[in-house]
């Protein structure tokens, strides 16, 4: 497999974790995945204030600056050969010296950088994905916060398994109050009555970097759309619905439970690939730093 890592500095196909890393021991970490376009990241700034977000939730630090991070995913980055590259950003809270739920005063943060190789020419599917309302909740704001990207991804990955246990490709999660909120990596949106809609943040989501592309786009172009509360009986009233993520971009749905969708890829699905690829066409040229340039 093309993987290529960079662990505090140093660069190498693999890297070794201490058994005593808070991010390995309980998830204490947070990360972001980005990915490059035309060899050159794209909408890495946007991340990197998430991942500052996620880590102020945790209440940890990052003692880097954006452009000290942003060099060494760039040093990285040139040294793989890829036409496109997953970037995996994880910042862990640091190394204890014993185990210890309660954090010592003195941890070192660590920054590991994951790179792999992903398809040069990314495509629409024409099959989409089939999900399941599972019983899991995501968590409650109460709880570990949706909002955050961290290394805690288990009640995440719980869900996948129990929709996949049913037969289903991913799990659409409700919250406590029965409201739809997201997939296990990705946003959710419907078309229904010429309105595109997606939960909004309220109901306990990750507030995707897509998603806010999407959004940007939809109001460009003065396309009807809503953050709306949706309950799971408004998922029947869907003619197309898709998911959102930085890796997938956009991932149609073809079932949400039994209930097959009208049209997948749907006609809206179709426009906003094309536009979202154009607008990271636009993003990459005009002002983000390139990657691999040097
Ligand atoms: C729970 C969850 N929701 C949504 C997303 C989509 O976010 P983005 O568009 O920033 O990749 C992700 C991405 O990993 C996620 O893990």
């Amino acid at each position: 497999m093309s993987l290529l890592t960079n662990l505090d500095g140093v660069i190498g196909p693999t890297a070794h974790i201490s058994v005593l890393d808070r991010g390995f021991l309980y998830g204490d970490s947070v990360y972001e995945v980005v990915r490059t376009f035309q060899g050159r990241l794209f909408g890495l700034q946007e991340h990197l204030d998430r991942l500052r977000q996620s880590a102020d939730s945790i209440y940890m630090r990052v003692p880097w600056s954006d452009s000290q991070i942003q060099a060494e995913v760039e040093r990285t980055l040139q040294q793989t050969h890829w036409l496109e590259s997953y970037v995996r950003i994880v910042v862990s809270r640091g190394t204890e010296t014993k185990v210890s739920l309660q954090p010592s005063r003195d941890l070192k943060p660590s920054l590991l950088i994951v790179i792999s190789e992903i398809d040069p020419q990314p495509q629409l599917s024409q099959i989409g994905i089939h999900l399941q309302v599972v019983n899991r909740l995501r968590n409650d704001h109460r709880a570990l916060s949706p909002a955050a990207k961290t290394g805690n991804y288990l009640n995440n990955i719980l869900a996948l398994l129990e929709a996949q246990q049913q037969g289903a490709d991913d799990a659409l999660l409700l919250n406590g109050q029965g409201q739809v909120t997201e997939a296990t990596t990705s946003n959710l949106w419907i078309v229904r009555q010429g309105s595109v809609q997606t939960p909004p943040p309220s109901v306990g989501i990750l507030q995707g970097i897509t998603r806010h592309f999407l959004v940007q786009i939809l109001q460009r172009h003065q396309i009807p759309y809503a953050e709306t509360l949706l309950l799971p009986s408004d998922l029947t009233q869907a003619e197309e619905a898709f998911l959102s993520s930085s890796v997938r971009l956009l991932m149609p749905i073809n079932r949400i439970d039994q209930m097959p969708l009208p049209h997948c890829p749907g006609p809206m699905t179709r426009w906003l690939w094309d536009e979202l690829l154009a607008e990271m066409d636009r993003a990459v040229t005009e002002n983000i730093p390139l990657a691999q340039s040097a």
